[in-house]
């Protein structure tokens, strides 16, 4: 019982003092903290090529398959990396995925288009080094049959 009440005091005291104290760090280390705790979670979200392929798939080997027109196949991570400086230059002047009638104007079915956050996507994998990941973890290949 004696002990009790001693400890409701001592809480009741530290409460009553706690406005008048220091925090056990300053604001500056707080955001010190903060600003490193956000700096391991982006990382931890790092893009690698699962993320990239399904776009990849969806918007630019339909053309870009083995037996497709162009020469250059993003059907696989190997494929891709050596074309990454030139699939950065293509994205960011909008030359790929081809595409000419002004989608400001009017808008077709089955346009070769590329979202923004799309292309933010790959072009973000390409400058933090393009990393495989775990290439196993990719979608399905879509099966062409040219
Ligand atoms: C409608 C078919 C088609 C689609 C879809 C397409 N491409 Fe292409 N791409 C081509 C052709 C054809 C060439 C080769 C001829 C040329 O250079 O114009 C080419 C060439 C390229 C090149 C070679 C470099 C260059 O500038 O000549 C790159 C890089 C490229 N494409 C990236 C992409 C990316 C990335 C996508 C998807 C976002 C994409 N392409 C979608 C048809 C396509």
């Amino acid at each position: 019982m004696i002990i009790n009440i001693v400890i409701w005091k001592f809480l009741y005291l530290c409460l009553s003092e706690m406005p008048r104290m220091k925090p056990p760090f300053s604001i500056r280390q707080f955001f010190f903290i903060l600003f490193f705790a956000s700096i391991s979670l982006t990382s931890s979200a790092q893009l690698v090529y699962k993320d990239v392929a399904p776009i990849f798939y969806n918007r630019c080997t339909s053309c870009h398959h083995p037996g497709g027109h162009p020469p250059e196949h993003y059907t696989s991570y190997s494929e891709t990396v050596p074309w990454v400086s030139l699939i950065k230059a293509d994205l960011n002047s909008g030359k790929m995925p081809p595409w000419s009638p002004d989608t400001t104007y009017t808008r077709f079915l089955h346009e070769r288009i590329i979202t923004a956050s799309e292309k933010a996507t790959i072009i973000n994998w390409i400058n933090a080094g393009y990393p495989a990941g775990d290439t196993m973890l990719a979608p399905p290949v879509p099966v062409y049959n040219s």
